[in-house]
């Protein structure tokens, strides 16, 4: 049994994470501060009893400093940030509070702590900005650019990972996501387009697709992500690793897969192209195949088939 903190823990990512944590038997310390995430997410975890505590708690404030000290986790996973590119944009100073200085605090924290390692959630779909198209599916290798403030500030603690294990001798790996979907992802922000989609269809609402719909992006099923946190805890040491299926899925494509899931023959509305979409994108994952032995399982139909479900129960319940 590992004793283990996540931060960012009731949000989309961070409490399917936690789920898996308590049922491989872990103790897990949760830091969250609510801001984008909800103890709704977190009713599973409430109910595993002793080896679950949830700590209402920014990671900027003083009092996580003395948490960390207090509960002295073997291992942080690190999912904590401002996470919207449009908020980023606005709000470049608050982007970079949360997302650099937030995170260089998670790294103070840790060191005094003694913490063994931190699991950091980076971003590969901002990573490596607008990639040539004979470059996809990604690999590490490639130069970053990102092309956002947020891209910019996940990107920065990647640096101060590699400079704390060199100084520090404190262990990290970064995994880089790629569009992460799944239950429990927020249908009402400006991104997380399968929750959106699914939300409207079981409403049925219509969808809008921008541009030609002729985009792409890598869809990694959130459960086959938090295997990937799992297996980095005692894996990849040092390393950034992709986390994506390699796959491009068009938007276009992705519609057709949501509607035939929910059953709808709607067709989706049109809208102009946004400006400052990336057009294509995939991450390879071979090197978190050889560093983590990990490989995405879920199929985007049964993933989709999943999110259209719970989106159906949640729905259903409101009505
Ligand atoms: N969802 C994706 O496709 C994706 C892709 C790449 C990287 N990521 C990264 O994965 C992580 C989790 O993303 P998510 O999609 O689950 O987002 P989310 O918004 O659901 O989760 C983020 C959580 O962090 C919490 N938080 C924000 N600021 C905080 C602070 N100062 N102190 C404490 N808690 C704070 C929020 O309340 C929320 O619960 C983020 O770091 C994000 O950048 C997500």
């Amino acid at each position: 049994m590992t004793r283990c903190l996540v931060t960012g823990g009731a949000g989309f990512i961070g409490s399917t994470l936690t789920d898996r944590l308590l049922a491989e038997g872990h103790e897990v310390d949760v830091v969250d501060d609510l801001s984008t995430g909800s103890l709704a997410n977190l009713a599973e975890a409430r109910s595993s009893g002793g080896r679950f505590r949830f700590h209402h708690l920014d990671i900027g404030a003083p009092d996580f400093h003395e948490l960390v000290a207090r509960r002295r986790p073997e291992v942080v996973f690190h999912l904590a940030a401002q996470a919207s590119v449009p908020v980023s944009v606005a709000r470049p100073l608050f982007d970079a509070e949360v997302n650099v200085l937030g995170t260089l605090r998670v790294l103070e924290a840790a060191r005094s702590a003694k913490v063994q390692k931190v699991v950091y959630a980076a971003s590969g779909g901002t990573l490596y900005g607008e990639p040539d198209a004979e470059d996809l599916p990604i690999a590490e290798h490639q130069p970053h650019g990102p092309l956002s403030p947020y891209g910019v500030s996940k990107m920065a603690p990647i640096d101060y990972m590699v400079t704390y294990r060199r100084l520090h001798g404190l262990e990290f790996t970064a995994l880089a996501l790629a569009n992460v979907y799944g239950p429990r992802q927020d249908p009402h922000g400006e991104s997380g387009v399968v929750a959106i989609f699914a939300e409207r269809l079981v409403r049925n609402e219509p969808c809008v697709i921008f541009g030609d719909g002729e985009d792409t992006r890598d869809y990694v099923y959130v459960d086959d992500v938090v295997d990937a946190f799992a297996r980095a805890a005692r894996r990849g040491g040092g390393l950034v690793l992709n986390i994506g299926t390699g796959l491009q899925t068009s938007t276009n494509r992705l519609y057709g897969v949501l509607a035939a899931a929910a059953g709808s023959r709607l067709a989706p509305q049109r809208g102009p192209a946004r400006p400052g979409d990336v057009r294509c994108n995939a991450l390879d994952p071979d090197r978190a195949s050889i560093h983590l032995g990990w490989k995405p399982w879920t199929p985007l139909e049964d993933g989709v088939a999943a999110v259209i479900a719970s989106v159906r129960g949640r729905v259903g319940a409101s009505r």
